[in-house]
């Protein structure tokens, strides 16, 4: 499944591609082939999970689908369409998001290798080498949490939202916005502009910290959008990113191989996600 979601996210660059123009230059008979193989391979994991189901042993959320649709709770809601729906809003959502958020953290950290190291220290005296981390970890490591906050910022992943469209005719701003029109948030705009974040294009992990070296946001830093349709997977997000982060640099140290220039840490290929230009790093296992 993850090759075809890696070639469907790569589809169409810029704004454009958001807008109802997009029919017009997207590839759409590949689209439209990039889904329906999504939905075949869904379909066939469904398949795979009816066979060996066992209702006592709920292993994941397709398992809990096809209990529930056994049970015959609520039949229009649990129908097999809106399971392949979920699963594919899940994957669509949730895969390169995050997995775009890492690729980001280590060109910061290879372009910065003093914030490694203070990120490195800090999970030496909280974790240590002997155990994995665990979420309870992160209230008491604030340098680690702030680097991921900024690289929430510095790198923000969905630069424009999803797509919206006014369910009527709306005033803002001066402005009328006629009932149908797609909006999209400038998120990226809102986490680059100085105006709201001094040195935009600085990786600066202690803008998050305050004097006493404890995180403090900002209701600017809206890397999941506002309001009540924010991104879905937010918590989740954050704690694989977390996770993620913290046990890699617990175990490696990551730098650019000699004789190569470092990755850009600003300039990326803007799909349906924000991501960088392919690089190389080194991973030396600490
Ligand atoms: C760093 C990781 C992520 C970032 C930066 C991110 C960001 C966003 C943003 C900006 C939106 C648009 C919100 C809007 O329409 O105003 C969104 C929507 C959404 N996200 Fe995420 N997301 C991430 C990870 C995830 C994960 C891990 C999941 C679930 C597994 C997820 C599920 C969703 C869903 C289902 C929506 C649509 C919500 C709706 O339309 O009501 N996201 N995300």
């Amino acid at each position: 499944m993850l090759p075809v979601l890696e070639e469907f996210m790569q589809l169409g660059e810029g704004a454009l591609s958001l807008t109802d123009l997009a029919r017009f230059f997207l590839p759409l008979k590949k689209i439209f082939a990039l889904i329906d193989k999504f939905y075949s391979l869904a379909r066939q994991e469904v398949e795979r999970h009816r066979q060996s189901f066992d209702p006592t042993d709920i292993r994941d959320f397709i398992d809990l689908f096809i209990k529930v649709t056994q049970e015959g709770q609520d039949p229009e809601i649990y129908t097999e369409w809106n399971v392949f729906r979920i699963i594919i809003d899940l994957y669509l959502a949730g895969t390169d998001t995050t997995s775009n958020t890492l690729r980001w953290s280590l060109i910061h950290m290879v372009n910065q290798p003093d914030v490694q190291k203070r990120v490195q220290q800090e999970i030496d005296q909280v974790i240590g080498q002997g155990r994995v981390a665990k979420m309870e970890d992160k209230a008491r490591m604030p340098f680690t949490e702030a680097t991921i906050l900024e690289v929430f910022r510095m790198s923000t992943v969905v630069t424009l939202g999803v797509p919206h469209a006014t369910s009527e005719t709306t005033k803002l701003g001066g402005y009328t916005i006629p009932k149908g029109t797609i909006i999209l948030g400038d998120l990226y705009r809102v986490l680059h502009d100085k105006s709201n974040f001094e040195d935009p294009y600085k990786f600066k992990p202690e803008r998050w910290l305050d004097g006493d070296g404890k995180v403090t946001k900002s209701d600017k830093l809206i890397p999941f959008s506002i309001g009540p349709r924010l991104c879905l997977g937010k918590g989740l997000a954050e704690m694989e990113s977390f996770i993620f982060f913290t046990t890699l640099l617990q175990n490696f140290t990551f730098k650019v191989p000699e004789g190569e220039k470092p990755p850009d840490g600003v300039k990326g290929f803007n799909a349906a996600t924000f991501s960088p230009y392919a690089y190389n790093v080194c991973a030396v296992r600490r």
